[in-house]
């Protein structure tokens, strides 16, 4: 059986002020009429009902995911007691999944992605389970075509190609590389036999633990605790005391980067990690101008920007270029567009203002 789990634990504090601690990006509406998280439980429920997909997010943010997704059942949105990176996540999904049923396969999915069309999105999704059922102990990525050397994402190198399924190549994986830096980037980029990794995989429950037991021992070990006490009475409490040891890494690292039997399919659908405001610029209507506006805003002698008033005020701007302005829930962010990195360090330090 294939169950899907939605990683929604990210603390989103690069779409300030829009974003709160308690309302990171996924439960956002940042462009079309439902938030990321619905429209990513959306992309894949033609493939796998509804009790079976689960949402792995953090405890502060349970109640609002769950009444984002009233057509789950309640205890498929699990919280976790404190953020611990993708491996904890992945491994207590994993655990989850196979004490449903043991020979059960998951698609692994971040919950803040633009993809489309979902025709293609689900044609790339078969033919990955299809790779999986003939061969039950590799872990299959998807591929995304670079477009330039970022450093914010993984890295995979394409091998032979095992085979074409439905359209979709298939390709052994010579090496997975998580983040790299900018040198490493661009020779990557100059080789043409890199992809980026989309951030989906899908693998066999039962093979991932197997691969997080193998690479991380202690992770491993107390994952199966938890997994062992899922269910019974003790499960809350085990969660609670085993989690917050765990060992904070991401699955990529932890697990990806050592795997022997990796696979990547060749995405041919949209991709789109919508990483800050910027990267919303695309998805929003575009003036003449190249300025993405939306709600209340007039925007005069104002080019490639993005101005955005959340809360019904009105932004006027003369003679800018190259900013974002966001009005939401009572502040406002002005930057340079090319200074927006700096960003996570503003919101960081206003969490620590309290
Ligand atoms: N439940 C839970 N708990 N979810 C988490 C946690 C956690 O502790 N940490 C992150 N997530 C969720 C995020 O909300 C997001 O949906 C997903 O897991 C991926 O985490 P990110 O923190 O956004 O990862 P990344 O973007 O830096 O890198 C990953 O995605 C890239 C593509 O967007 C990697 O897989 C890269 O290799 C990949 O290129
Ligand atoms: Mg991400």
């Amino acid at each position: 059986m294939l169950f899907a789990i939605i990683m929604a634990g990210g603390s989103g504090t690069r779409f300030w002020p829009k974003s709160r601690r308690n309302r990171p990006k996924q439960l956002l509406n940042l462009h079309g009429d439902s938030t990321m998280l619905q429209q990513t439980v959306a992309r894949i429920a033609p493939l796998v009902p509804a009790e079976r997909i689960l949402i792995i997010t953090g405890a502060d943010q349970a109640e609002a995911t769950r009444a984002q997704l009233p057509q789950l059942p309640a205890s498929n949105v699990i919280a976790e007691p404190c953020p611990r990176d993708t491996a904890p996540c992945v491994g207590l999904a994993a655990e989850i999944v196979a004490a449903r049923d043991p020979r059960g396969s998951m698609i692994v999915m971040p919950a803040d992605h633009v993809i489309g069309p979902e025709a293609v999105f689900l044609k790339t999704v078969k033919a990955a389970v299809a790779v999986i059922d003939a061969a039950p102990s590799s872990l299959v990525t998807f591929g995304v075509k670079p477009t330039r050397p970022e450093t914010g994402y993984g890295y995979i190198q394409r091998g032979e190609l095992i085979e074409t399924r439905d359209g979709v190549a298939v390709h052994r994986v010579v090496q997975f590389r998580e983040k790299p830096d900018r040198d490493t980037a661009e020779q990557f980029l100059a080789s043409g036999s890199f992809a980026w990794n989309a951030g989906i995989f899908l693998w066999r429950a039962a093979t991932i633990l197997q691969e997080i037991r193998r690479h991380k021992p202690l992770l491993g070990a107390a994952l199966d605790r938890v997994g062992a006490a899922w269910g019974t009475e003790a499960g809350p409490d085990v969660l609670a005391a085993e989690f917050p040891e765990m060992e904070r890494t991401p699955i990529d690292k932890a697990v990806m980067e050592k795997a022997a039997d990796v696979k990547v399919l060749e995405v041919v659908y949209d991709w789109n990690d919508v990483g800050d405001w910027r990267s919303l610029r695309p998805l929003l209507p575009a003036d003449a101008d190249g300025n993405a506006l939306q709600g209340d805003v007039i925007a005069r002698d104002t080019k490639n920007s993005i101005i955005i008033s959340d809360d019904g005020g009105l932004i006027a701007t003369i003679g800018l270029d190259d900013v974002v302005i966001v009005q939401s829930g009572g502040a406002t962010l002005v930057a340079r567009r090319d200074q927006l990195d700096k960003l996570k360090a503003v919101v960081e330090s206003l969490n620590e203002r309290g």
